[in-house]
């Protein structure tokens, strides 16, 4: 029986995913900050529920010792824990910027850091980083958590070249707009810059006029279950409609038409505002 250890389980993908893999006859490990109130997850059989806060490297050891202990080995890791935040570069504070780097960004890599040695001496193991639509295109209002996602897939794909030799396997799954509590819980950046309410009203009122093509959690966590067991060399899979729609619009035109593409539909109030 495989084991798969999924961070940011407490709700939205990362759950749906808990329960995708257990339905699927595997060993889950479903971790989350603080388990104290879970009721649903540890009454499935064969799931562990452990705490564990991407932020916090002594909780990760802890975690990843436990799996071992009691499963043996971990077959897969799914890096699913993220947080958002909305509204503009200028008026994110230095304290924000850190911490969401630290959750989207470190935090994956606090992960990969304890979970590596073990994959490296079983010459096995997938890693699975949730990303998203934004780790490869950007909506206006959401620069810096476009920055973390970026960066989480620049990381991942390059990682993946250093793991070949080792016989693991590196994924990247990203999912569009999903039904869970993510931009319900959004920070927005704190800082005091009036010139930019405008356009953030403009920006997010905008997005939300066009986010018609929610996905449900459920369906990222197939594609998610697709990417641990498909057994090829795919390193990234789309998840939801509208990444058909952004990222192909990207991959599928030049460069400045996906752009102007992104303006039109997002900033268009803006675009006869040209000095
Ligand atoms: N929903 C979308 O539209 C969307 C789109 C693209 C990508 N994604 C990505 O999908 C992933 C899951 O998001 P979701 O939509 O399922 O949102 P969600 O329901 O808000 O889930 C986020 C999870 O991450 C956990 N988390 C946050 N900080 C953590 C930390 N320091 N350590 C451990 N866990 C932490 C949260 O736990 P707590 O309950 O403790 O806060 C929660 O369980 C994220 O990486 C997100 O960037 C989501």
């Amino acid at each position: 029986m495989k084991t798969v250890l999924i961070t940011g389980t407490s709700s939205g993908i990362g759950r749906a995913a808990v329960l995708k893999f257990n339905n699927e006859g595997w060993n889950v490990v479903a971790t989350m900050r603080d388990p104290s109130n879970e009721t649903e997850l540890n009454q499935l059989d064969n799931t562990l529920v452990v705490a564990l806060d991407v932020q916090k490297p002594e909780t990760i050891t802890q975690a990843i010792d436990a799996v071992i202990n009691k499963f043996g080995q971990i077959d897969a890791v799914v890096n699913n824990a993220g947080a958002a935040i909305f509204g503009v570069f200028e008026m994110a504070t230095e304290d924000q910027v850190n911490k969401i780097f630290d959750t989207n960004v470190f935090g994956p890599m606090r992960v990969l850091r304890a979970i590596l040695p073990h994959f490296r001496a079983q010459r096995s193991g997938t890693i699975i980083n949730i990303t998203s639509q934004g780790g490869r295109i950007t909506f206006p209002t959401c620069s810096i958590y476009h920055a973390t996602k970026f960066s989480l897939e620049g990381l991942t794909e390059a990682i993946a070249y250093e793991l070949i030799p080792f016989g693991i396997r590196t994924k990247i799954v990203e999912p569009g707009s999903t039904a869970t509590k993510f931009v319900g819980g959004a920070e927005l950046t704190a800082g005091e810059v009036p010139e930019y309410e405008e356009f953030i009203k403009i920006g997010l009122g905008n997005w939300a006029k066009y986010d018609t093509m929610t996905s449900q959690p459920e369906e990222i966590a197939e594609t998610i279950f697709i990417a641990a067991t498909d057994d090829n060399d795919q390193l990234r899979y789309k998840a939801g409609r509208d990444t058909e729609l952004y990222i192909g619009k990207m991959q599928n035109g030049d460069d400045q038409s996906y752009v102007d593409y992104m303006r039109e539909r997002f900033i268009p109030e803006y675009l006869d505002k040209k000095q």
